[in-house]
């Protein structure tokens, strides 16, 4: 703005604080435009969607939306999409419940669901170890099964204080005998929102000016890992937290930090995300969950097996890289080196040592790091396809973890690269 017309909105803001009593704080900054951002409020992802169709399409149709359901009564089932976990198997609430029981329910979209009662509260498994999670096998909906969920907590006791990373506009509320302050004044739900889910405010911020005035107020547009790391994380201090020889689940800002992308200067998750469309559902939903593959950085032909096997299958570069390594709902019932989440860990260690020994921490709580970097083993490298020596895992060759190293080590043998990596 040039000196000249700020000079005149001076006066005309002047004039009109004249005229006006009981002024805005509008009139403290002449320059502050007449709307602000900051003034917004919510106005919903169905709006957005008036004016940004593709973008709505995308991310209607992946799991953002669905983490957590409002239940009226009856099944969710046409809430969900058609292509998703829950309306494939479609089950009922846990034992002695029914849908008149349940206010929301948490998941359902792809791993797992569980249930929220008329009070707020989480249902847990009681003392007669009742199962109350449902995981879903969606390879296989026939494998679908109930589990426990916090054996321990006594039903009543499990609050609902997931919100921030599971719904849109989440307030804590800091005291929950306040129940004012607690969705629909329940008494386990310890905070407020303004949907169930990932929408596009919780990304993008409050909306209504933006919606009434598109050219003039912009939205927020923050493309970094860490802003996709508020909810893709567990572990304050971010190292990756294990559980029963698993990587724990939601943790892929973690696994990221500590993966040779960070560390080195490679791909954010926008890079290789479309943060709107799906990625566990790429293949039958609107748009491209991943945007890049691979081999659109590293040159596929530097990256080339090394003779002597897979001559007559070559697996892609993620069946070795990114292996389902860590766990949401399940392990693979027929492999046991197979989880449901995909690793972002990318760097594999190729000598013939076991994860216990070799990936995870004595403790087993988390996964190591030697300058930063994690490392995973090829145990879960090669095991979802090769079977160990006692013939558990995948259905090509057994291989014991030494013929594995011996192959791995120096697995992609191309000269080019490797005198460009000694260069460093
Ligand atoms: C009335 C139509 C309309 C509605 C409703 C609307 N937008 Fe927009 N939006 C636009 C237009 C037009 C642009 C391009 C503005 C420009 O380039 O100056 C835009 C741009 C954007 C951008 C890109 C901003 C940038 O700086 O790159 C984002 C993000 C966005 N909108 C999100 C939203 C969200 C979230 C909502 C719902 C809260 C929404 N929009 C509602 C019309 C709309
Ligand atoms: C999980 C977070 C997230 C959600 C939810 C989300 N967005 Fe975005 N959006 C982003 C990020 C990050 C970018 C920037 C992407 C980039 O630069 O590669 C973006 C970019 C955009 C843009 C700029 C143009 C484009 O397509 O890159 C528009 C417009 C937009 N979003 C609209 C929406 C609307 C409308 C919704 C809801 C239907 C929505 N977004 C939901 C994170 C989100
Ligand atoms: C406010 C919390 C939050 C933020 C921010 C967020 N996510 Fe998510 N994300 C979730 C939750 C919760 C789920 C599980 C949704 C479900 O199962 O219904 C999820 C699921 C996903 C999935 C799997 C679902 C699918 O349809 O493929 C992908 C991929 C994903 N997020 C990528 C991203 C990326 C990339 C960003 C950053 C642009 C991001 N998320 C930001 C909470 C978040
Ligand atoms: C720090 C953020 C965060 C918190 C806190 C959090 N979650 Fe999640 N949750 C996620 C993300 C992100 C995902 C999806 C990605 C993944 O699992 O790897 C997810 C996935 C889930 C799923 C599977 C969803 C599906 O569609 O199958 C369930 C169920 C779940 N969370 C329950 C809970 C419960 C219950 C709590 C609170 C006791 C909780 N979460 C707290 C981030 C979080
Ligand atoms: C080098 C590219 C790349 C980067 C960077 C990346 N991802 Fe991924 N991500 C993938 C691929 C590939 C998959 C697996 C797709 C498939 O199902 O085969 C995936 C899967 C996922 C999933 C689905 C989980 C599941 O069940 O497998 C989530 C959630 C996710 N990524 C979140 C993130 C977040 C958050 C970041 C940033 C911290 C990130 N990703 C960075 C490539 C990437
Ligand atoms: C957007 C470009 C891009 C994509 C997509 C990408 N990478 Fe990378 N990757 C890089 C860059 C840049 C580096 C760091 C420089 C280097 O080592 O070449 C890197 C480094 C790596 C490293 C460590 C190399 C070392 O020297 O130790 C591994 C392993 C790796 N990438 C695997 C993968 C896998 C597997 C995928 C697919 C899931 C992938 N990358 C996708 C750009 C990319
Ligand atoms: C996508 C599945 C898949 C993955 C992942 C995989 N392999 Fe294989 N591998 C095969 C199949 C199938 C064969 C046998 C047919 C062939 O050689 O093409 C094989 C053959 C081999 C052989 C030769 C076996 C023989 O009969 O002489 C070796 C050695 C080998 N793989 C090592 C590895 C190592 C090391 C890893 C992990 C770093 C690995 N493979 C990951 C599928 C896989
Ligand atoms: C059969 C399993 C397997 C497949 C498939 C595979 N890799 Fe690897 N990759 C490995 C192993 C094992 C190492 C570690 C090698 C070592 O320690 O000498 C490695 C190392 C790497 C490195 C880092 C070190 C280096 O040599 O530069 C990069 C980058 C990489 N792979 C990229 C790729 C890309 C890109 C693809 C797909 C075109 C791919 N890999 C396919 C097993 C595999």
């Amino acid at each position: 703005m040039t000196r000249t017309r700020l000079l005149m909105l001076f006066l005309l803001l002047g004039i009109a604080s004249l005229c006006f009593t009981g002024c805005s704080d509008d009139c403290d900054d002449p320059a502050t435009p007449v709307v602000k951002p900051t003034d917004a409020v919510f106005v919903g992802s169905a709006k957005c969607g008036e004016c940004h169709e593709t973008n709505y399409d995308e991310w209607v149709a992946s799991g953002h939306p669905y983490k957590l359901t409002k239940i009226e009564g009856v099944s969710p089932d046409a809430s969900f999409p058609a292509h998703s976990a829950f309306p494939n198997d479609p089950i009922n609430p846990p034992v002695g419940m029914d849908w008149t029981g349940v206010s929301y329910t948490i998941g359902g979209y792809f791993w797992k669901m569980r249930f929220i009662d008329m009070d707020g509260w989480i249902v847990t498994s009681g003392a007669a170890l009742d199962p109350v999670q449902y995981n879903f096998h969606v390879e296989d909906p026939e494998d679908g099964n109930w589990v426990t969920y916090h054996t321990g907590d006594e039903q009543g006791t499990k609050p609902y204080d997931c919100g921030k990373c599971h719904t849109t506009g989440w307030v804590d509320n800091p005291d929950p005998t306040d129940l004012t302050a607690n969705q629909d004044g329940l008494p386990g739900m310890w905070g407020t929102f303004f949907a169930g889910g990932i929408h596009c405010e919780e990304c993008h911020g409050k909306g209504s000016n933006h919606a009434a005035s598109p050219t003039t107020v912009s939205m927020l547009v923050d493309n970094s890992s860490a802003m996709c790391g508020r909810c893709h994380t567990r572990d304050a201090a971010n190292r990756i937290a294990a559980s029963g020889g698993w990587v724990k689940h939601h943790e892929q800002y973690d696994e990221w930090l500590h993966s040779p992308h960070n560390l080195y200067g490679g791909p954010g998750c926008n890079d290789c995300h479309d943060p709107h469309a799906s990625v566990v559902y790429d293949d039958v939903t609107p748009g491209e969950g991943m945007k890049t593959s691979c081999t659109d950085c590293h040159d596929a032909t530097e990256y080339a097996l090394k003779a002597g096997a897979h001559s007559f299958v070559t697996p892609e570069c993620t069946d070795c890289h990114m292996p389902q390594l860590a766990k949401s709902a399940a392990v693979n019932p027929s492999n046991p080196y197979d989880a449901d989440v995909n690793s972002h860990i990318l760097a594999i260690n190729s000598a013939p040592v076991a994860a216990a020994d070799g990936m995870f921490t004595a403790d087993g709580k988390f996964v190591k790091t030697e300058n930063g970097l994690a490392r995973l083993t090829l145990d879960f490298a090669c095991y979802g396809c090769h079977q160990d020596s006692d013939g558990l895992g995948g259905a090509a060759p057994v291989r014991t973890l030494q013929q594995l190293s011996d192959y791995a080590t120096g697995i992609h043998p191309n000269a080019k690269r490797l005198a460009r990596i000694a260069q460093r």
